[in-house]
């Protein structure tokens, strides 16, 4: 494949963002070429990349009335990544240097979006990709995009746990490199969206709502939001605020959940590999960590779609069923940013069972029919 080695970034910080409209940009390069002196890569990393990052941050003005005490909320909206979740921002750091250091197959466990990252980048990086997943408990979007990327597929008899079990054994034992995020290269890259918000909003936020499975995620928020914070460019660090579903809320209720179930699939995790690093972040932030129901990520998963325009999965709005169930403690004229950590379009089958849509079927194919069933 051809490597963007060469690439010049030559984009300042504000130009990245799309807000200079004078001059003529260059497209976004991906986030390794973009943050590349924050990041542990060298002129001999090889970098595999689809330019995922960049991802907008978008005022949802209807949740920011739902809390009302004149706050700001946005939504980072990290489902438009190539493989439509945030995944892909730590998968182009672990298979670019898992291709550095000449690895040719790569596994992991997966509740699905992991797989389908893992398998986009390792293919375009011309490596092997095994996943192994929770059999009938990952989404339709996801396993479809693991077999279209070519990956080798093993569906168990177990949940994710039993997966994650699995798969760190076997990359013990034989050659092959684990890209769950107990790889620290997966979280250097996932770091980067938080940067991405303090170029945006010129500070960083007063609070991070954000979904939690294995708890890699704010993990790598906190790690973003602390080396802008020390380099001087935020005078603030947020309150990270993390959600879990009410089925499956080990860190919320401080113990391993053996039989983890929730409809938000992607965060069906009873024993997060990152809990410590999770609740060292909880602690120095203030934040803090709660759970939140089905019928509440599912109220949330309508909001955003019939009132903001935004199809997230239903993982992802936790973070905003969250906010809505703490908004009693949100300060007076906040920021706040929510995660949406993955797109809609992954878990077609939640979207059709969960909607107040009115969906007329099989009429019959004249004018006057369709002009009645309309109410004219
Ligand atoms: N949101 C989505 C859409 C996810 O897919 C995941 C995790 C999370 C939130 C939680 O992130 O694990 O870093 O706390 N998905 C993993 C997977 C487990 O296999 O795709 P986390």
């Amino acid at each position: 494949m051809v490597l963007t080695q060469n690439f010049q970034v030559t984009l300042n910080e504000n130009l990245s963002l799309g807000i200079n409209e004078t001059k003529p940009q260059k497209c976004w390069p991906g986030l390794i070429k973009r943050y590349q002196a924050w990041l542990p890569v060298s002129e001999k990393t090889p970098v595999i990349t689809l330019q995922e990052g960049g991802t907008p941050l978008i005022p949802i003005n209807s949740i920011s009335h739902r809390i009302g005490k004149n706050v700001s909320v946005y939504a980072k909206y990290d489902g438009l990544n190539p493989t439509g979740s945030f995944k892909d921002r730590g998968m182009t750091m672990a298979i670019s240097k898992a291709k550095e250091q000449g690895c040719e197959a790569v596994i992991c466990a997966s509740t699905g979006n992991t797989s389908a990252s893992a398998a986009a980048y390792a293919k375009r990086a011309g490596m092997r990709c095994f996943v192994l997943i929770p059999d009938g408990y990952v989404a339709q979007g996801k396993l479809a995009q693991a077999l279209v990327y070519g990956a080798e597929v093993i569906s168990i008899k177990g949940n994710f746990d039993k997966a994650l079990n699995i798969v760190q054994s076997i990359a013990d034992k034989y050659p092959i490199t684990l890209v769950n995020s107990v790889n620290p290269f997966r979280l250097e890259g996932q770091k980067t969206a938080a940067f991405e918000i303090i170029e945006y909003l010129g500070e960083a936020p007063d609070w991070l709502c954000i979904p939690m499975g294995n708890a890699g995620n704010i993990t790598a928020y906190w790690m973003g939001f602390n080396e802008y914070f020390n380099a001087g460019k935020s005078t603030k660090l947020p309150k990270m605020m993390g959600f879990q579903a009410s089925g499956s809320a080990p860190l919320v209720l401080g113990k391993n959940i053996q039989d983890p179930q929730t409809i938000a699939t992607a965060i069906r995790i009873g024993k997060p590999v990152n809990r410590e690093k999770a609740l060292m972040a909880k602690e120095k932030s203030n934040g803090g960590f709660l759970d939140v129901t089905d019928q509440e990520i599912i109220e949330a998963y309508k909001l955003l779609g019939k009132e903001e325009g935004i199809f997230a999965e239903p993982a992802s709005a936790a973070s905003i069923a969250g906010l809505i169930k703490r908004k009693d403690e949100v300060p007076n004229g906040a920021t706040i940013v929510c995660v949406l950590t993955g797109n809609g379009l992954k878990d077609p089958d939640c979207a059709i069972a969960n909607n107040d849509a009115s969906f007329y079927s099989g009429l019959e194919a004249n004018i006057e029919t369709v002009a009645k069933t309309m109410g004219f």
